[in-house]
């Protein structure tokens, strides 16, 4: 693919952005890899002519004795260097200036105001908005640096040393807050590290079926499919390849949205034939799921089932030999045990990531390199309907992590109804596409209401819609005051079993999207 000498590289110590960085220089059209801090020794050695080095935020201090440390070896490469947060402190640290450890962290929205003149801020509004996360400071730059800007609260927001090429931010250029954050990373890139644009998908995605045919040549390839866009991607993107060699396998684990289960069906019938096989799980999910209302173990045990069922039928299909995932980039940064990155962990997110060990099956990824929009686009190339492409995400444990507390199917049965009724509005409405991710939450408990001259002791939902670039970050979506009473009054007036409707106003962080 990309020739390493036109790459950057992301040093992780550990932000929640760190694969935000990679992401927004991508959309640059520039090659970058993200690696954990203690494993780049390596990585600087076979890539002799990297174009410039980024060091993440994280969420330790600096002066704490067991803290990440600064790879020195990354100073003699006289290669620009662009610390964010973290990543500054770590260079103001080395070059002795002084930093001060804040009782409390500063976090949010904040302005910054440029100072002197600097390649980084370059066609940068003098006063901006950036987005801040961090509990140490600079006190005094250090010598052989110059402040480039100050934050409204007379914080040190960047310093520089043009000379060595050292340059670092106190806040995040990679968040969507950071109004200018596209601009100073490109000034990163194109004026002082110098790269050239280079990364293209039109490449990526012919070199790839190039490979996959070559790789693969006669051999069986199981997939898992749920109709999502990184599986659906990666199933298009193997039949190109291999045709009638590949096999695809839908887990209904009767958790999906209202009559997902047959669309999938519709379609992928369509493309695969009798290598498109449903497995009607349902039952088994429900019954394992039952008086489980912790949201860690239900996660576990849909993971668990799910391979399951799925090792069980894939051991129908003879002399398979490889197995394929929608793995994408983000997966593999994020999953902390093979990375052996610093993150912490939020949730167990569920994918078929833990199939391959017990199935002695030789894994095929052909998205690894790629982050959800890159696969959206490529899903593009690959003439994949754009409904498909652009449905919002919906997580592997489905309804069961929209349904606090114990899951059946009622519940989920309800849930699916208003669920239907909320996005079918968005879609009439032409609303669907401005939001990233939207749907309904059952929740645990019943009100009291009044319907007519009734007195009713009904559910109440909550409805969450937010808009987001990746998922990492989101704000909620802020409805006209019309949109909600018209969703309220089709849901009650729709579903008998709930009198209650609740917008949730939360945006992440400090919550998450869902809501287990
Ligand atoms: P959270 O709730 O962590 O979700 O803010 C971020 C995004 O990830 C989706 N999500 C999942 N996707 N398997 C998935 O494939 C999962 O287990 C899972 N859990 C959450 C969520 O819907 C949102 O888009």
């Amino acid at each position: 693919m990309q020739k390493t000498n036109e790459m950057i590289l992301i040093i992780d110590y550990g932000s929640q952005y760190t694969q935000l960085i990679a992401r927004k220089i991508r959309e640059q059209n520039v090659y970058c890899l993200v690696h954990p801090y203690n494993k780049i020794k390596s990585i600087i050695l076979e890539n002799k002519n990297l174009s410039g080095i980024i060091l993440s935020g994280g969420p330790n201090s600096v002066k704490g004795k067991k803290s990440p440390k600064l790879e020195k070896k990354i100073l003699k490469l006289n290669i620009p260097i662009l610390g964010i947060c973290y990543g500054l402190q770590l260079l103001c640290k080395e070059f002795n200036g002084k930093i001060g450890q804040s009782s409390s962290r500063e976090y949010g929205h904040s302005l910054i105001d440029l100072k002197n003149k600097s390649l980084l801020f370059l066609g940068v509004k003098k006063n901006n908005q950036v987005w801040m996360s961090h509990g140490d400071h600079i006190e005094k730059e250090p010598k052989g640096f110059i402040i480039t800007s100050l934050s409204s609260k007379s914080v040190i927001s960047s310093i520089e040393n043009k000379k060595k090429k050292l340059f670092g931010l106190q806040f995040h250029p990679e968040v969507y807050h950071s109004l200018e954050g596209k601009k100073i990373l490109s000034n990163f890139l194109f004026k002082i590290c110098q790269v050239k644009k280079k990364f293209k998908l039109e490449d990526f995605l012919n070199n790839k079926i190039k490979d996959l045919k070559s790789n693969l040549k006669n051999k069986k390839v199981i997939c898992g499919l749920s109709g999502g866009v990184d599986s659906t991607v990666t199933s298009f993107l193997l039949y190109k390849a291999i045709k009638k060699n590949l096999f695809c396998i839908f887990v209904d684990h009767g958790l999906l949205r209202f009559k997902e289960s047959n669309e999938v069906v519709k379609i992928f019938k369509k493309k695969f034939g009798n290598n498109f096989i449903r497995v009607d799980a349902s039952r088994i999910f429900l019954s394992k799921l039952k008086n489980i209302q912790d949201p860690e173990k239900k996660r576990k045990i849909i993971g668990k089932i799910f391979i399951e069922v799925f090792e069980k039928e894939a051991k129908k299909i003879k002399e398979v030999e490889y197995l394929a995932q929608g793995t994408l980039y983000p997966d593999i940064i994020e999953s902390i045990p093979f990375f052996g990155g610093p993150t912490a962990k939020i949730k167990s997110h569920h994918n078929v990531g833990g199939l391959p060990k017990k199935m002695n099956l030789k894994i095929v990824e052909p998205l690894k390199d790629l982050f959800k929009d890159e696969v959206r686009l490529l899903g593009a190339k690959l003439k994949i309907r754009s409904e498909l492409l652009y449905r919002h995400p919906f997580p592997g444990p489905g309804l069961a992590i929209r349904i606090p507390g114990e899951v059946d199917v009622k519940k989920i049965d309800i849930l699916q109804r208003v669920d239907n009724i909320f996005i079918n509005y968005l879609k009439e409405n032409n609303i669907y596409k401005d939001i990233w991710q939207a749907f309904a939450v059952l929740l645990p408990i019943k009100s009291v209401g009044v319907m007519g001259d009734e007195r009713t002791y009904n559910y109440s939902i909550s409805l969450r819609a937010v808009t987001s670039v990746d998922g990492m970050t989101a704000d909620f979506y802020m409805f006209s005051k019309k949109d909600l009473i018209e969703i309220s009054k089709k849901i009650i007036s729709n579903v008998n079993e709930v009198n209650r409707v609740l917008y949730d106003f939360t945006s992440k962080p400090p919550g998450t999207i869902e809501w287990e």
